[in-house]
């Protein structure tokens, strides 16, 4: 099998390609994550950090015809994405991209009936997360819903490997004070508390649902491709963050997936992924 080329640092993990791959391997329980959310037919909803947008064709369907969609991202290059795609492939309800941030959304209050944000609040550090949650509770009507999905890496797992190979990784990362992969790892930790970071912004009836993406042999090739790609990254990270010798040799001995004895070659290989997901209500008055 060919080598699988990695996505080679954070922003990376941010390309429409590799969200695409992240998404078709994970497809059914995505789906079944935004599914629960409880958007209605006829709904105006914000895709807040769309990327790709990935998760568009299952809003589109969920809103319908009548409903309305304003997908909205950070990079020039995912808006730019979602534009072509949305001129090859007709969806059943207007959607509107735009460039922007989260932090200081363009748009006016109650324009919306609810916000999806999947996969973004890992990248925001503690004080953005806050004005986000805000952002979003000011742009949702009285009695809409906001509703936030991320991972939280301490639910990852690989195996046969060393059980603690991420949390060396994360320790590792977490000493580099101040800097961007404090942030993003601090982030990819925090998804099993969303559910208070909604309640502090003031949202109502919030609820929470964590669900572990498990994968085991047969591997279907998105599959592998995703684990490949992920572990070679990770497996870089792990060389530019200063991990101890014997965590580095576990780190290098996933690295690359055509090692014939490399995790995702045995017949005992475990995968998991966990994602949460937090819904909460904007209070009526
Ligand atoms: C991991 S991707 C998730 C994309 C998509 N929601 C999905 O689940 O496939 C994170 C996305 O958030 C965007 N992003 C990061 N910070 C942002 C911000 N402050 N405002 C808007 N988008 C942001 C990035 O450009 C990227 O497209």
């Amino acid at each position: 099998m060919a080598a699988q080329q990695g996505p080679r640092d954070a922003t990376a993990l941010d390309a429409a390609d590799w969200l695409d791959v992240h998404f078709a391997a994970c497809q059914p329980e995505y789906e079944a994550l935004l599914r629960a959310v409880g958007i209605q037919s006829g709904w105006r909803v914000l895709d807040a950090g769309c990327g790709g947008g990935s998760h568009l064709p299952l809003l589109a369907q969920l809103v319908g015809p009548t409903g309305q969609i304003a997908a909205l991202d950070l990079a020039p290059d995912n808006v730019a994405t979602v534009q072509s795609r949305l001129a090859e492939q007709a969806l059943p309800c207007p959607i509107a991209p735009r460039q922007g941030t989260l932090t200081a959304l363009p748009y006016p209050d109650a324009a919306f009936d609810a916000v999806w944000c999947a996969n973004v609040a890992q990248h925001l550090d503690d004080r953005a997360l806050a004005t986000a949650l805000a952002e979003f509770r000011r742009v949702v009507r009285p009695g809409g819903l906001v509703a936030v999905k991320d991972v939280d890496m301490s639910l990852w797992r690989l195996a046969p490997a060393d059980p603690l190979l991420i949390a060396a990784l994360s320790r590792a990362s977490l000493q580099l004070s101040g800097s961007d992969a404090e942030r993003e790892t601090r982030g990819s930790l925090r998804g099993r508390t969303l559910r208070g970071w909604l309640e502090r912004a003031g949202l109502e009836a919030v609820w929470q649902r964590t669900t572990l993406i498990e994968r085991w042999q047969p591997l279907r090739p998105i599959e592998r491709r995703l684990w490949a790609d992920w572990l070679a990254h990770l497996a870089a990270l792990a060389e530019a963050r200063g991990l101890e010798s014997a965590e580095l040799a576990a780190w290098r001995a996933v690295a690359d997936a055509d090692a014939p004895e490399h995790p995702l070659n045995r017949p005992d290989c475990y995968l998991c992924e966990g994602q949460v997901l937090a819904v909460g209500r904007v209070p009526r008055a």
